[in-house]
């Protein structure tokens, strides 16, 4: 029998329509436009209006991957979803996408990566279908995070940086022609390799502490006095180990598939900030056309930035079929990864 690879068959996207400019943020607490271009290369973002979930929010991203696959969201036999900003507590928006799509009663997986959710997403989506357990997965990364930001200057280093937003991916099995299995050398489309790591000793240097069973009584008045209901971050140490971590996933794929940074005709990096992805462009010897960024219009939207590029760089003509495509992730946990497909 043939080997099966996991084809993307259709990429989409969706943002609110409500921009939000580094000036607006200036309004709200002491920031300017010039020190959130300067430190993050960001210039806006889209904020959710109030009532939409992170569920409604994906909704259009999902119908966009699959129309642009040529398939209905009830053909996928699987649902992968990836946030940090779920519609409850519990349950995870899998199942309730699965509701509002009205999909079989096929699996919902729900994955807590943060910014490496497509990632993490991906690399499981493939061992799914190549492990033969699933033919078709629609894959789900949507974040609306804008509520749970300290829009005071209290919480402004974090506040200034992330965003809504959603990307949906419908990934098929697919037999490998010839029998061979995509390696990097061939011409064999699917993924080819993923990795996926974490270190969970940065837990509470990038987290939501409230509400969480640490907090006695779960949530209290005094998460919500102390903020702790708001993201915290250490900005510098989280810097520095996204560089290192991107760079160490993206060094260890390419060797392990003799592969050299010249072979990738795409980078779609996790959409942090701008000076992180440019450090790590540099390091690896990277040319800057080879890299897709659009954080400047959208922020951080954590586990969408990533699908959200794809979907854009497929819009503008710049992934192609054929082409080998990196992704590359760090995110809260800290977690971080690769995947490495032909296009
Ligand atoms: N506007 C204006 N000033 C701000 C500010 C804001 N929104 N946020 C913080 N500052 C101030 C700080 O208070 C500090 O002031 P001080 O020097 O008087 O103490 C100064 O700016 C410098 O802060 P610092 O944290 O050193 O800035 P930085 O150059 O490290 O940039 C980040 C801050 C958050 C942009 C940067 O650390 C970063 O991008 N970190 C990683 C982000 C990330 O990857 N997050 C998610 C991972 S998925």
């Amino acid at each position: 029998m043939n080997p099966v690879s996991s084809v993307v068959r259709g990429v989409g996207h969706h943002v609110p329509s409500k921009i939000v400019t580094n000036m607006d943020l200036s309004r709200l607490m002491d920031t300017s436009d010039e020190w959130i271009i300067e430190r993050t290369g960001i210039r806006e973002r889209r904020f959710v209006e109030e009532g939409t979930t992170t569920s409604d929010l994906a909704v259009p991203a999902v119908r966009m991957a699959c129309a642009r696959a040529g398939v209905e969201p009830q053909d996928c036999d699987m649902i992968i979803a990836a946030t940090l900003s779920p519609d409850y507590f519990f349950p995870g928006i899998g199942t309730v996408l699965q509701n509002k799509l009205g999909m079989k009663n096929v699996p919902a997986l729900d994955i807590r990566a943060q910014c490496s959710g497509l990632v993490y997403g991906l690399a499981t989506a493939d061992a799914y279908l190549r492990a033969g357990l699933a033919k078709r997965i629609l894959l789900v990364c949507s974040e609306v995070q804008s509520p749970i930001l300290d829009k005071t200057n209290r919480g402004r280093d974090m506040a200034v940086l992330f965003g809504d937003g959603a990307g949906a991916l419908v990934i098929e099995a697919q037999s490998c022609p010839e029998g061979q299995r995509p390696t990097g050398k061939n011409t064999s489309r699917g993924v080819i390799d993923s990795l996926m790591g974490s270190d969970g000793s940065g837990a509470q240097l990038l987290f939501l502490k409230a509400p969480g069973s640490t907090t006695v009584g779960f949530m209290t008045q005094q998460s919500l006095d102390s903020g702790d209901i708001h993201p915290k971050m250490d900005g510098r140490v989280v810097f520095k180990n996204a560089v290192t971590r991107m760079l160490e996933a993206a060094s260890t794929v390419l060797e392990r598939n003799g592969l050299q940074p010249s072979d990738i005709d795409l980078v779609l990096p996790h959409q942090a900030n701008l000076r992180i992805n440019e450090a790590v462009r540099e390091k690896l010897g990277i040319s800057e056309d080879k890299v897709f960024n659009n954080i400047q219009k959208y922020g951080n939207t954590t586990a969408a930035t990533i699908p959200i590029c794809m979907s854009e760089a497929h819009e503008q003509g710049k992934i192609k079929e054929g082409q080998l495509v990196m992704t590359l992730a760090f995110g809260a946990g800290f977690t971080w990864g690769c995947n490495l497909i032909r296009w």
